[in-house]
């Protein structure tokens, strides 16, 4: 019998974003029978206490900060020469190929753009096969130009195939021919149903009782809760994602001004924290809903390991980013919950959501067309609950794990496997 194809998955960081719980996702339904994965990460983090609870093999092999440190969105032109960190990165890169030789790999993926460029060195020293797993937008809004067009550059000659979480991200690589790509959206896995503030909240069915909902800090003057009971249960409408200025907090917040002056006792959920150091954009975010007056309906739950039973407790879930959303998994975590989406029209964004029919899109940073959409959905719950149902829907059968896993189990047993058999023959 054969022996599983074994894959060595690159990630550069161990903070849980979007794309490393991707990761994690995968590996908890990857069929282990067929494959082995083995996990090196640049640095330790939430990630690997995950992965490891999940039992897959993790390593962490520690980038240097002149590498790990280095933004994406700040790098410049000079950031690709500098002599010092291209060094690191080659050292890094073989110190992490001899791992690999020694692990007996078949396949290297790489799951972020920092660990793309190690692993495109590693599969250079090796001579193993590479899957460029892409999440980010390769263009100049979202990168520096001298970067993303590096990186675009890359594509056509590292990587032996490239996976894009959407069209729109593959569309941004500008490849000339299709054939070594593929679009794999993400899949959510089905049972995601975590329960976090279960005891913290009460479930609708139980009496008026007011409860604490957690709060990421104390800020003076921020209500710190209250949700009531089911008696006059107000409507809560909220977003999650990480604090950074383009997921577009703020918008939700200007917006949040106009809906309460029709929908006076909405509350509003902003959950997820500032993970990459973008704590000027939370002060920002927090100095504004006083300036606004919401201080009593603006709730910062911060970072929550489990978003599931908070999505429960929506009403109408926004996605506000103000550019084009590579993918955006929380707007497929909500219409798996079943909720109604606002949503803003970019990027993958209107591959996962039917405009009128799931949820609405809305212009990217339109304040007042966020809110008109939000007003449109508090006033009808009969609305909320049919988009809400064709969102469920549409998630279960495009954007679980039952969907994605099959498909990267193929192309990994098509390239790790064709691998092996050269192998064999050489
Ligand atoms: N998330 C989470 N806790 C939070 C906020 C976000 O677990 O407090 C998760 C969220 O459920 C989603 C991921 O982080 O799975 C964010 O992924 P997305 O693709 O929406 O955005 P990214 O941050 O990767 O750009
Ligand atoms: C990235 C993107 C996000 C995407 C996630 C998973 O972090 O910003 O849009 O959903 O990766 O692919």
């Amino acid at each position: 019998m054969q022996t599983p194809i074994r894959i060595s998955f690159l990630d550069h960081t161990a903070k849980l974003g979007g794309a490393e719980l991707s990761l994690l996702n995968t590996l908890q339904k990857l069929d282990r029978s067929r494959f082995a994965p083995f996990v090196i990460l640049g640095e330790d983090g939430p990630l690997v206490q995950k992965l490891t609870a999940a039992g897959v093999d993790t390593c962490i092999v520690p980038l240097e900060s002149a590498v790990a440190d280095a933004k994406k969105d700040q790098l410049g032109a000079s950031s690709l020469l500098k002599l010092n960190a291209v060094w690191k990165t080659l050292k890094y890169s073989w110190r992490v190929a001899r791992l690999m030789r020694s692990k007996r790999v078949d396949l290297i993926h790489t799951n972020s753009l920092k660990a793309d460029i190690i692993g495109g060195l590693c599969a250079w020293f090796t001579g193993l096969p590479l899957i460029w797993h892409i999440h980010d937008r390769l263009e100049g809004a979202y990168l520096p130009r001298p970067v993303a067009a590096t990186i675009r550059h890359l594509c056509r000659w590292l990587p032996d195939f490239i996976v894009a979480n959407s069209q729109s991200t593959l569309d941004s690589l500008r490849l000339p021919t299709r054939d070594r790509s593929a679009v794999i959206f993400e899949g959510i896995p089905p049972e995601q149903r975590p329960a976090f503030t279960s005891a913290l909240i009460p479930p609708p069915e139980s009496s008026g009782s007011m409860a604490t909902v957690p709060v990421c800090d104390d800020v003076s003057g921020l209500n710190q809760t209250l949700l009531p009971g089911p008696a006059n249960k107000p409507a809560v409408v909220g977003i999650v994602g990480r604090l950074t200025q383009w997921k577009g907090q703020h918008v939700l917040i200007e917006a949040a001004a106009l809906v309460r002056g029709r929908f006076p006792n909405t509350i509003f959920q902003i959950i997820g924290s500032a993970m990459f150091g973008e704590n000027s954009y939370e002060a920002m975010l927090k100095r504004r809903v006083m300036e606004l007056g919401l201080g009593d309906c603006m709730q910062f739950l911060g970072f929550q390991d489990d978003v599931g039973s908070l999505l429960d407790r929506l009403d109408v879930l926004v996605h506000a980013s103000i550019l084009e959303e590579p993918f955006g998994r929380v707007i497929t975590e909500g219409m798996l919950g079943g909720k109604p989406v606002v949503a803003t029209r970019g990027g993958g964004v209107p591959e996962i959501v039917l405009d009128g029919i799931t949820g609405f899109l809305v212009p990217m940073a339109h304040v007042a067309g966020m809110a008109d959409a939000i007003c449109k959905l508090l006033e009808d719950p009969i609305l909320r609950e049919k988009m809400g149902r064709e969102g469920r829907k549409r998630a279960s059968e495009h954007f679980t794990t039952n969907q994605t896993v099959p498909q990267l189990e193929s192309l990994f047993e098509r390239i790790g496997g064709a691998h092996r058999r050269r192998v064999a023959v050489d």
